[in-house]
């Protein structure tokens, strides 16, 4: 059954901002809680034009005790639960204000889901919480142990174990979405699949592009609309289920920028290359079959579409300038 009213957490966000768009155009009441460290009102710019929505945005930390109050006072009956530092990189530089965010913040957000109400909690978790998997277990299933190389996959995959418990004592549902590499407009340089929007934004500029390693590191680029789809689905479906949202193709970073200096007609554009990242894997990429059986969700964005769109928002905003 469509809910009435949902919380967004991290909805001022790239993936949080999309998903607000789809709860309005239906008619939902959505509160959206931000504290704008990495998101921006600008991103909820057309979700407050839309006709007929109803859209609260409470700027508030989710560590901060307010919370709580906010979530009794509002009374969602779904939450959405996207705000994170999102940033791999970050979270091997500050280990403790990642965990601060992603493991005490989401734990509030579930203490208060718990004590007012909520039905159902519906995480953004991440394919950083596998970490190593061996190459003949590619695409990677859920059900493959999980073995985090960076802190930011550990405070992902903490939540995970945290949302098992929540509902097995005290009946709080959950469904929890491991995102592959997302993309789409309005993504910022920093979020975990920021490489597009950096490569995109440098080609179009002329200025030079860096790529961290050799480039051979292969990724899952899922579009922001499919993501928003399986968050939109998992209102009704997937109780209890950690399902996998990708496309089940990889693609190395070297292929992509190519990809990218067709779409921005700068092909034969050179990158630069730096040294890699620590906590960076080499490999990643998702069976999402199970999301198929618990949401009947599908990919449905061809990854050449959705560089196009991300290259044409960016031309729009450029001359909106
Ligand atoms: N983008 C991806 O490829 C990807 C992949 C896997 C998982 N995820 C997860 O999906 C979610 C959304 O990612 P995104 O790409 O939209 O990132 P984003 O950085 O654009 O959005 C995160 C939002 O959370 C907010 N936020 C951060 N800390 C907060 C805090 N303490 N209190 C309240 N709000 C806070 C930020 O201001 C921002 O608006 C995150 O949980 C991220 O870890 C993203």
């Amino acid at each position: 059954m469509t809910p009435v009213r949902v919380m967004v957490t991290g909805g001022a966000g790239f993936i949080g901002s999309h998903l607000i768009e789809r709860l309005l155009a239906s008619g939902i009441e959505v509160d959206v809680v931000d504290d704008l460290s990495s998101g921006s009102l600008s991103n909820l710019a057309t979700a407050r034009s839309m006709r007929g929505g109803k859209l609260h945005f409470h700027q508030i930390d989710v560590k901060d005790a307010g919370v709580a109050t906010l979530v009794e006072r509002r009374k969602p009956e779904i939450v959405f639960h996207l705000a994170a530092r999102s940033d791999v990189r970050m979270s091997m530089v500050d280990p403790m204000g990642d965990a601060d965010v992603n493991i005490l913040g989401s734990l509030r957000i579930l203490d208060a889901s718990r004590r007012f109400g909520v039905q159902k909690v519906i995480f953004a978790a991440s394919a950083g919480v596998y970490g190593f998997v061996p190459e003949d277990s590619m695409p990677i299933v859920e059900d493959v142990a999980h073995r985090p190389e960076s802190n930011y996959g550990i405070s992902k995959d903490t939540v995970l174990k945290y949302l098992e418990v929540y509902r097995s004592n005290y009946d709080l549902e959950y469904t929890a979405l491991i995102l592959a590499n997302v993309y789409g407009p309005r993504q910022g340089a920093r979020g975990e699949a920021g490489v597009v929007s950096v490569f995109a934004r440098s080609l179009l500029e002329g200025r030079p592009t860096t790529i961290f390693g050799d480039g051979t590191q292969t990724r899952d680029f899922i579009y922001v609309d499919d993501v928003v789809d399986a968050f939109w689905r998992a209102m009704d479906a997937g109780d209890g289920t950690q399902l996998n949202i990708g496309t089940g193709d990889e693609i190395s970073i070297n292929d992509l920028y190519h990809k990218l200096t067709v779409v921005t007609g700068r092909e034969g554009t050179l990158p630069i290359y730096a040294q890699g990242v620590t906590g960076e894997i080499k490999r990643s990429v998702l069976n999402a079959r199970r999301a198929g059986w618990y949401l009947r969700w599908h990919p449905f964005t061809k990854l050449g579409d959705g560089l196009r769109s991300v290259v044409s928002w960016m031309e729009a905003e450029a001359s909106a300038e």
